[in-house]
């Protein structure tokens, strides 16, 4: 690729990576992804963020293609996770920049993942503005979006805002705008890495776009750090409107059903509630923990308003995969969800019970006592677990119901 230009002067130079599948080492990027730098000429050139240091040469390219790498006078580290940091060693050692700036928190960051001796680093305050000649950037921090040090960089006379992670999504393509986009794709993408990594800072999430409003701030582009950016003031307006709402995780009319099954008992009682489910007139997803990775429940939690849980008992536990899955969901800290938990069990049966309160440890509202089933489901039981996705539909619509 080249570098892409967003208005005058400001270009993205960052890197597209179509291989990545494993976000993080705790998520999933079944569309790849990128790491977005962006590079603004003015008076002083000003380098905003890198790339994951295997993503180096790339970067390096892409800033070659506009200005020698030299002539770099700053570098604005948003956020000093290794996704954008990674190649900042060797961009220092290239560029020998006069200043790096970082925010208050991303000076602890900066300098706690590398040896940093020598480096010009500055840091700025939240507010803080830093003219460059014909343009002035103002730094807002936007702390635990998504980490302590996190900050955005808001171009004033261009009304671009290079939000780091913030609005990001996990896609790759040569395509660097929205309006060029399969629209359905970008939202799943979106939802995606929203509930997967922002979701449990939701709270400063609304405070974020609150001050956004409050500042007064208008948008021509909004540039994440990950994925594709905003443009059009009918994208901007969407991804803004689409943050919001994934903050205020409403309950919707959806169940998902997580399971994880030895000799299909528990499967067949996964079914039996989704027909009580749709009984009710509740859509479901049912999605089997041993081919599915977590984050997958988490972007189908995004448009559902319950979450239900099934599994063998296995050495007097639920299996593996399932307390994994809850693990998962439980440091993202889901809001406003209803729920249950069922299984099938040899001679113990300890799982349902023991998944009700770690459901409930998560604060959502349980339904019905655990269902549990030894051996294999016979007809009776197959309907009480069907009733118990009655019960289930139910309670989510009461629930959809209050906050309406
Ligand atoms: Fe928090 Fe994209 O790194």
């Amino acid at each position: 690729m080249q570098p892409v230009l967003l208005k005058p002067d400001i270009y993205w130079v960052g890197a597209v990576d179509y291989n990545l599948r494993n976000f993080h080492h705790y998520s999933r990027s079944p569309q790849g992804s990128s790491y977005n730098a962006y590079l603004v000429r003015d008076e002083k050139t000003v380098l905003f963020d890198t790339v994951s240091a295997h993503a180096c040469d790339i970067l390096v390219e892409h800033i070659s293609a506009l200005v020698e790498p030299q002539k770099i006078d700053y570098i604005v580290c948003n956020h000093l996770e290794q996704d954008h940091s990674g190649a900042l060693p060797r961009i220092v050692e290239l560029c020998r920049p006069e200043k790096i700036f970082v925010s208050s928190l991303g000076q602890k960051s900066i300098s706690g993942i590398f040896q940093t001796e020598g480096w010009p680093i500055e840091v700025v305050k939240d507010g803080d503005r830093l003219n460059i000649g014909r343009r002035n950037i103002t730094f807002l921090e936007t702390r635990m979006l998504h980490w302590p040090d996190s900050m955005v960089s808001y171009l004033e006379e261009d009304k671009v805002l290079i939000s780091n992670d913030i609005f990001g999504q996990n896609v790759a393509t040569s395509r660097r705008f929205v309006d060029e986009y399969d629209r359905s794709l970008l939202l799943r993408a979106m939802k995606d890495y929203y509930y997967n990594i922002v979701l449990p800072y939701s709270p400063m999430t609304l405070k974020a776009l609150d001050r956004i409003a409050s500042l007064g701030l208008t948008f021509d582009v909004i540039a994440p750090d990950h994925g594709l950016i905003f443009r059009t003031p009918e994208d901007i307006d969407f991804v803004l409107q689409s943050y919001r709402e994934f903050a205020e995780q409403k309950p919707k009319l959806q169940a998902v059903i997580a399971y994880d099954t030895m000799w299909s008992a528990t499967e067949r009682m996964a079914r039996a509630v989704a027909d009580g489910l749709s009984d009710e007139g509740v859509p479901c997803v049912l999605i089997d923990m041993q081919n599915n990775h977590c984050s997958a429940v988490m972007n189908a939690l995004a448009d559902s308003g319950a979450l239900i849980l099934g599994s063998s008992t296995r050495n007097n536990m639920p299996m593996v995969n399932m307390v994994a899955l809850m693990a998962h969901i439980k440091g993202l800290k889901p809001q406003n969800l209803v729920g249950a938990s069922f299984g099938a069990y040899g001679w113990s049966g300890e799982a349902p019970k023991m998944m009700a309160e770690e459901l409930r440890a998560m604060k959502v509202d349980v339904v019905g006592e655990p269902l549990k089933v030894a051996f294999a489901p016979k007809a009776g039981d197959l309907a009480l677990a069907r009733a118990l996705g009655v019960e289930v539909g139910r309670a989510l619509k009461e629930k959809i119901a209050k906050f309406q």
